[in-house]
Formats: structure tokens, sequence, C-alpha cells
């Protein structure tokens, strides 16, 4: 191969390389969110694990359970449908309240956390976005 032509092989390499290097950065983001008032909560990347990570809800709120429906892909729609978030007045949203840890509700069995209730309540906040 002649030096000139190496040179282009090697101009062409590295410009890929720069371009995929970039193109990489892109693609990385933070899978963990930071609980920011002001990020968008993600219902599908950080409300529905709550419901869902180690049958945490989803262990008596299964699909035909009777109670809502709290498995991936149904949890929004059933949330919806049986009138559990008020946008009007976010604190009253039975999603939150009903499972709160410090709400004296009759769901003994399992509350949210601290961090859970606030992301569910920041979620509402923001309009209960099917996001
Ligand atoms: C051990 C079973 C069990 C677990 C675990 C559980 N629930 Fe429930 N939940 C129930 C039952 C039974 C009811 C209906 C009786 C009642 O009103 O308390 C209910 C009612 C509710 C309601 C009122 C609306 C409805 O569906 O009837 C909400 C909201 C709720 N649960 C959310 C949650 C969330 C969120 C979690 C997880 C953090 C959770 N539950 C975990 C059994 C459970």
């Amino acid at each position: 191969m002649k030096t000139k032509s190496k040179i282009l092989v090697f101009t062409f390499l590295l410009a890929m390389g720069l371009i995929s290097s970039c193109q990489y950065d892109n693609i990385i983001e933070p899978v963990t969110p930071p609980p920011n008032p002001t990020d968008t909560v993600s219902f599908v990347n950080q409300i529905e694990p709550i419901f869902n990570n180690n049958s945490n809800c989803t262990a008596c709120h299964f699909t035909g359970g009777g109670h809502s429906d709290l498995t991936t892909g149904n949890a929004y729609n059933s949330i919806k449908s049986m009138g559990l978030v008020n946008l009007s007045d976010p604190e009253a949203s039975i999603i939150y309240w009903y499972p709160n840890l410090d709400n004296s509700s009759d769901h003994t069995w399992k509350k949210y956390t601290a961090e859970e209730a606030q992301l569910v309540l920041q979620w509402i906040k923001q309009g209960a976005l099917n996001n």
C-alpha cells in the first residue's frame, strides 16, 4: 500500500472511532433517577418498578385479583380507570395516600417507603403521565 492510501485508511479509521465513541457517550444515560423535584418522573422506569420489584405490590395486585392491577403494562390503565389519581389534589390520590407509610389507612400489609411515596406524589403532580 502506498503511504498516501495508508494515511487515508488511518484517517478514516480514526474518524470512525471518534464518531462511534461520541455516539456511545450519547447512548449512556443514568438509569437510577436522582430524586430531583424538577426531573420528570417516568412511570415505566420509576413507578412500575415500585409495584413489581420482588412482587412488592403485584403479589396481591395482579391481573384479575379484584384490586387494582399493578402489573407491568397494566398498572397505568388500572390506576386511571379506577380513578386512583386526583390531578387537582395530588395528595388526595388513592394510589398515593392509601399505601403510604405516613398514613393510617387499613392497608397495613404493605406501605411505600418514604422515597417511594415521594416519587409517586411527584409523578402525580407532574400530571400522572404515561411515560
Ligand atoms: C398482601 C397483599 C397486598 C400487598 C402486598 C399490597 N396490597 Fe394493596 N391492597 C390489598 C387489598 C386486599 C386491597 C383491598 C382492601 C383494602 O381496601 O384495603 C388493597 C388495596 C389497595 C389500594 C386501593 C385501591 C384498590 O386497588 O382496591 C391501593 C391503591 C393499593 N392497595 C396499593 C398497593 C401498593 C402500591 C402496594 C405495594 C407498595 C400494595 N398495594 C401492596 C392487598 C395488598
